[in-house]
């Protein structure tokens, strides 16, 4: 497993970015939506000598996810057939949160995957779970946002994948449900999509983490790469979110960036108190009216807190804006 070569947090200029306003040749991506074409596909794909990348993503796309096509395009010397999965997963999301709302543009996804020129399938199932018949008979159509009434049925879906310890802290204590359900439904893009290689987001610092072990620890033959943060000019993360921010919350959400950023410049200058340095984030977020989840400085593998910087660290942070919870993180290493 290996990352993407990094980039300057405030500056994007060296991550692999695709402009797909400027792209000279797009190619329309076949769009797949059931599971035994989409493993035929794969298969046809590998016979023919090419490596198959994925890149897991809810849609809504935007240069993020963008610059992990480009890292799914570099991940080999072969031929690499990029596969890009649309699916918002019900199953990450608990009742309260943003399932219903979160944004969607598949046609929009369609133009900007095919103006990159080198995406050659989206898989865009409609329903990835077995729903039991408890579900079926008490279904309204309306969204659904957990599973536990298929368990609860008894003959829904009721397997999970959990990676134990690294699933529990951070954004798992907030979302009890959310690693359950990533972890979960990757497994399943894995073996439906059996890939090579897969993109993920160091943005989602813990999902990569979780989803880095998960592999390790289930024997998946799959490399996974974490693909450096993209970010707009001013220094905000992007996300799909971001969309759901007024122009005042997106404006007081650069204290997150800018904090990370000032911690980091202390730490390399010897600031390496934890505490001090979280209350200190903890401070900013706040007087610029952001609530905050939570800030954590943990080792970047293990996601274990440490008290002193003076290894490979990350900062993590989630803040609300508004109504719009925002993660961001940075990655510090003083003896680099
Ligand atoms: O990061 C995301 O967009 C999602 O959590 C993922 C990995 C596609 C799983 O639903």
């Amino acid at each position: 497993m290996h990352a993407v070569s990094p980039c300057p947090l405030l500056s994007d200029s060296s991550s692999p970015l695709i402009d797909w306003t400027t792209m000279a040749a797009p190619r329309e991506p076949e769009v797949i939506r059931d599971k035994a074409a989409m493993r035929a596909w794969s298969r046809r794909r590998r016979a023919e000598g090419k490596t198959v990348a994925v890149v897991p993503t809810m849609g809504y796309l935007h240069q993020g996810h963008l610059s992990l096509i480009s890292a799914a395009a570099a991940a080999s010397a072969d031929p690499v057939a990029i596969v890009v999965t649309i699916y918002v997963n019900p199953s990450q999301f608990a009742p309260s949160e943003d399932l219903a709302t979160y944004p969607s543009d598949f046609a929009g996804d369609l133009r900007k995957l095919a103006s990159t020129g080198v995406v050659d399938a989206v898989f865009n199932p409609p329903d990835l779970y077995v729903r039991g018949a408890g579900r079926r008979a008490a279904a309204t159509g309306g969204a659904i946002s957990c599973l536990e009434e298929e368990e609860a049925a008894g003959d829904g879906h009721e397997t999970w994948v959990r990676v134990e310890r690294l699933e529990k802290g951070m954004c798992g204590a907030s979302r009890p449900v959310f690693f359950r359900g990533v972890a979960t439904i990757v497994s399943k893009l894995f073996n439906i999509i059996e890939p090579d290689v897969a993109v993920f987001g160091k943005k989602d610092y813990q999902q990569w983490r979780v989803i880095c072990r998960m592999v390790r620890d289930l024997d998946f033959a799959i490399e996974i790469i974490g693909s450096e943060i993209v970010r707009e000019a001013d220094g905000l993360a992007m996300s799909s979110r971001n969309v759901h921010l007024s122009r005042e919350e997106r404006e007081k959400a650069l204290s997150i960036s800018r904090s990370l950023v000032d911690a980091r410049t202390g730490a390399l200058k010897g600031n390496t108190d934890c505490k001090q340095i979280k209350n200190k984030i903890v401070q900013t977020l706040t007087e610029t009216g952001g609530q905050v989840d939570y800030v954590e400085i943990v080792e970047q593998e293990s996601l274990v807190p440490v008290e002193q910087i003076d290894g490979p660290v990350v900062i993590c942070v989630a803040a609300w804006f508004g109504k719009v919870r925002l993660i961001d993180n940075i990655e510090i290493d003083t003896r680099s």
